[in-house]
């Protein structure tokens, strides 16, 4: 039943994200939008470049697609130190973290991504890495084991999550920083679209920016894959230019409709409406008459559903609202919760 998942924010590695790459933006003076974020991170980084010191750790949390990696490699360019990647699942055991810990340089950067699924062992090593920078290393086995404390570098960890209730509390404890990042506004993704329409050298007009930007979810990884795919349809269909009437028809063949929904959002919200009655049903009875993971309609379809309040989720599940109905073109009706308190 699943569609082969050409979704645009799909978070495993696709061809394109090497193009994906040459368009992020190397240094905060690049990137567009996240004004708050950027000026915390400006001070951040000029207070630890005064000092002659790491970096303090930083987490940044929120939807995919928003920025979160770009912000981390951005943070070493602007350090000028040395960015060293992994994710929370890669690290299995708590010796892989040792054997990254200690090749690490005064300063450098270790970007855990998925930071939320960590082990719990390798956690307890990352503890006294982060707070103290040291290391507990046991030799041996049995009763001539013995455990020997190691200095590290000071370092800095940068975590992203798009989870960030599951993260520990010790693990959260231990970040100096804490950044939210939010869907992008229209400006903003105009701009990040006529960036990028630049840097991949394509014509456009600016009824053509508008249209891709406020299909995009409030999300650049969005905005520049749509922006891919307007472009191959501009070659292809039309003289190569992206203008509103060429962006339009080439998102309108892809089926994503002029709020930037696409198949999966729309059959999330018509299994909530048309199979439980506009709820409250919960998120693995959604995943599983969608043929979907839960993680994905939790991380990746609800947050804009719920951004453009199509969707509330109560302590009984999941309801879809009024403007849902609207946008779908249905009549609404009375969800079956409220009959109950009567
Ligand atoms: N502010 C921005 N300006 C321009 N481009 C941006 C901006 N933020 C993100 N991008 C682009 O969007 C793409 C996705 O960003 P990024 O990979 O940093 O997201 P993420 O938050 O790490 O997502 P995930 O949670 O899926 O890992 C990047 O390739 C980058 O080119
Ligand atoms: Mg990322």
């Amino acid at each position: 039943m699943t569609e082969p998942t050409d979704r645009f924010i799909n978070r495993a590695e696709q061809p394109e994200d090497q193009e994906d790459r040459s368009l992020r933006p190397s240094f905060l003076g690049e990137m567009i939008g996240q004004e708050q974020v950027k000026e915390n991170l400006q001070i951040l980084i000029e207070a630890a470049k005064m000092r002659s010191e790491a970096l303090d750790h930083v987490l940044f949390y929120g939807p995919p697609g928003l920025g979160k990696t770009t912000l981390a490699h951005i943070l070493a360019n602007e350090m000028d130190v040395a960015i060293k990647v992994t994710s929370g699942p890669a690290i299995e055991r708590a010796g892989d973290l040792a054997a990254i810990l200690t090749n690490l340089h005064a300063g450098d950067i270790l970007f855990i991504d998925e930071i939320h699924r960590l082990g719990r062992a390798v956690e307890e090593v990352l503890y006294p890495a982060m707070e103290d920078f040291s290391l507990d290393i046991v030799i041996g086995k049995g009763p001539a084991a013995r455990s020997i404390r190691l200095k590290l570098p000071h370092f800095t960890v940068v975590g992203a999550t798009t989870r960030l209730a599951l993260v520990t509390a010790p693990l959260r404890a231990r970040f100096g920083a804490v950044y939210r990042l939010d869907f992008y506004d229209q400006s903003s993704l105009i701009e990040i679209v006529q960036r990028g329409a630049g840097l991949l050298n394509v014509a456009y007009d600016q009824q053509g920016l508008v249209e891709i930007a406020s299909r995009s979810r409030g999300t650049p990884r969005v905005a520049l894959r749509m922006l891919r795919r307007v472009r191959d349809f501009a070659q292809v269909r039309a003289d190569g230019q992206i203008n509103g009437e060429v962006a339009q028809a080439a998102l309108d063949l892809l089926n994503i409709d002029d709020q930037g929904l696409d198949d999966l959002d729309r059959r999330v919200l018509l299994c909530v409406i048309e199979k439980y009655d506009g709820g409250p049903v919960g998120l693995n009875t959604i995943a599983a008459s969608v043929s979907e993971e839960p993680d994905t309609i939790m991380d990746v379809v609800e947050p804009y559903l719920m951004q453009l309040g199509f969707l509330e989720r109560t302590s009984q599940g999941r309801m879809a609202t009024r403007i849902a109905y609207d946008h779908l073109g249905l009549e609404f009706r009375n969800g079956n919760s409220q009959q109950k308190l009567f």
